[in-house]
């Protein structure tokens, strides 16, 4: 759940100490907070239906990528992903809409699984006219909450604040914006007068004078509308500007001459609402949201050195006194449990690790289960479907793929365990290499409890090596072995005493009679 913002309890609302031209900052959140509160009392009436819409049609031309801009990913996850997993906090996922249409199927692919609808935006004719596309679909809500599919940080707690600021003030458009150090590129926020709330205009970088620049205000990008006055007037917007593009923004001046309410609200951390139109913006936001997930994972008792080196995604879990050492990429949705140490370089995806795992440098684990104790690398390669037993042991350039390896089983140098299941106190001997692939098709290749792999050995599946039995050094084992047996499968040894001796004075003997 999230926790709804109570105007007496929360924070300032314009939370910040530096707001250039706007020193009075305190007065006005003292007067918008007595409004919220008369208007809390005289709010007897129902709820107002508030539905989410995220535009998310563009094609994101600045990025120079031919994937779409909002399957970009940032912490490991598509940008629109984080925005749908915000808003549907906010509202159910049935009154969250995306706005699609460049790429309308892999973007739709890509969130479908969260229950949300989409709206097709043939062309992208811009954020203005993506509106209007979804007139019919926003029709039935009192307000409308418009998000952005390219700004990824925004978070649950700021889109709820935004909603309740405008449920209180009931203006037709209030704007999420926010102070930024370096505004240039966003739209900007022109006040009525600095002290105002009220706001008489968006002027976007391309078409404001040089003194509009220096205003530091930016519009996020973020929108709550009343619907009705925005479809009301939502066909005033024109296309005439630089882009040729009907912009959203221009609401705001519309509703001005129309004589209808129009305010800002100044987000709380001004990160939150960045965009990511170039790549280094979003390389930028990727930074800013990763660092979050190390300070998260930190204040919970999880060690991460240099955790500028180190790449977690967001969705990962890691448990307390766990320590990573420098250059860990933590990826996908990966469950690490306490006592662990991840050491240099090692890279895990998708994988589930139990407590007490020791990960050598250098390991590559990928769709992998780790039981509690096992002990892997330096430089060991578990590939999909590898499942670790407790307190095993897999060592240096042994790789894995579909293979179980039982309790405190050991395959500790040069091997590969392919389509196989290994049972417990298992030893593999060095270079040991399972044969499952005959060019057509997989092969299973079975190892019981207790048996011995000596070095060197090819097993070729399908086979199976029974309970306790011994496969001797440098064998290729082409049939079963019973328990307990010995197999041995190579050629037999021949010495040939003297051999070299004799062939090295057949060789001086030919060199002196060649005039040596
Ligand atoms: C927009 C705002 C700007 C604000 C900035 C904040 C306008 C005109 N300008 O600029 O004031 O400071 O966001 O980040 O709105 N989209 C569609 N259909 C379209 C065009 C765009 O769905 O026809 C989507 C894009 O995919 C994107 C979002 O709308 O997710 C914003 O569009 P974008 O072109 O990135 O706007 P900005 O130039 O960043
Ligand atoms: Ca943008």
């Amino acid at each position: 759940m999230i926790s709804v913002h109570k105007p007496n309890s929360a924070p300032p609302l314009f939370g910040y100490e530096a707001l250039p031209g706007f020193a009075n900052a305190d007065n006005i959140v003292a007067g918008i907070l007595d409004r919220m509160t008369k208007a809390k009392t005289n709010n007897s009436h129902r709820a107002r239906r508030v539905g989410i819409v995220i535009m998310a049609a563009g094609k994101g031309t600045r990025l120079k990528s031919k994937h779409p801009k909002v399957l970009h990913e940032v912490g490991g996850k598509p940008q629109l992903a984080h925005v749908v997993s915000a808003a549907t906090k906010v509202v159910p996922a049935q009154d969250v809409f995306a706005i699609i249409g460049h790429e309308a199927d892999r973007v739709r692919q890509a969130v479908a699984h969260t229950g949300i609808n989409f709206i097709l935006q043939k062309e992208q004719r811009g954020t203005g006219h993506a509106l209007m596309v979804a007139r019919e679909a926003l029709a039935p809500y009192d307000d409308v909450i418009v998000l952005s599919g390219d700004a990824p940080l925004i978070t649950p707690q700021t889109i709820q604040k935004l909603r309740q600021f405008h449920e209180s003030e009931h203006p037709a458009m209030t704007i999420l914006s926010a102070q930024l150090q370096n505004p240039t590129g966003y739209g900007r926020v022109i006040r009525k007068s600095p002290k105002s709330p009220e706001v008489k205009a968006i002027v976007e970088e391309k078409s404001a004078t040089p003194g509009q620049r220096k205003i530091g205000e930016i519009n996020s990008g973020f929108y709550t509308f009343d619907a009705k006055l925005l479809f009301a007037h939502i066909d005033k917007l024109s296309n005439d500007n630089p882009h040729g593009e009907f912009y959203l923004t221009d609401m705001a001046a519309i509703f001005g001459k129309a004589k209808k309410n129009v305010v800002a609200f100044v987000a709380d951390d001004p990160y939150e609402v960045l965009g990511s139109n170039t790549l280094a913006e979003l390389v930028d936001l990727d930074q800013r949201m990763r660092a979050t997930k190390c300070r998260q994972l930190m204040s919970e008792g999880v060690t991460i050195f240099y955790p500028q080196t180190c790449v977690i995604d967001c969705d990962a879990e890691i448990g307390a006194d766990t320590v990573l050492e420098p250059f860990v990429q933590i990826l996908g949705k990966t469950r690490i449990g306490s006592d662990c140490r991840i050491r240099s370089h090692t890279v895990i995806n998708n994988s589930v690790i139990g407590d007490g795992v020791l990960i050598r440098p250098g390991c590559v684990l990928d769709e992998a289960q780790v039981m509690k104790g096992a002990q892997l690398g330096p430089y060991s390669h578990l590939r999909p479907g590898s499942e670790i037993g407790e307190n095993a042991h897999v060592g240096n350039f042994v790789e894995t793929k579909k293979a179980r390896l039982g309790k405190g089983s050991k395959a500790n140098h040069l091997t590969y365990l392919g389509d196989t299941v290994v049972g417990e106190g298992v030893n593999i001997g060095a270079g040991t290499i399972t044969c499952n692939y005959d060019g057509q098709h997989k092969h299973a290749t079975i190892i019981e409890d207790g048996a011995f792999i000596g070095s060197d050995s090819t097993l070729v599946a399908p086979v199976k090596v029974g309970r306790g039995a011994y496969v001797g050094a440098a064998s290729c084992i082409t049939e079963d072995v019973p328990p307990d047996s010995l197999a041995i499968g190579r050629a037999r040894q021949i010495t040939k005493e003297g051999w070299v001796k004799a062939k090295r004075a057949e060789r001086q003997k030919k060199d002196q009679a060649a005039g040596g």
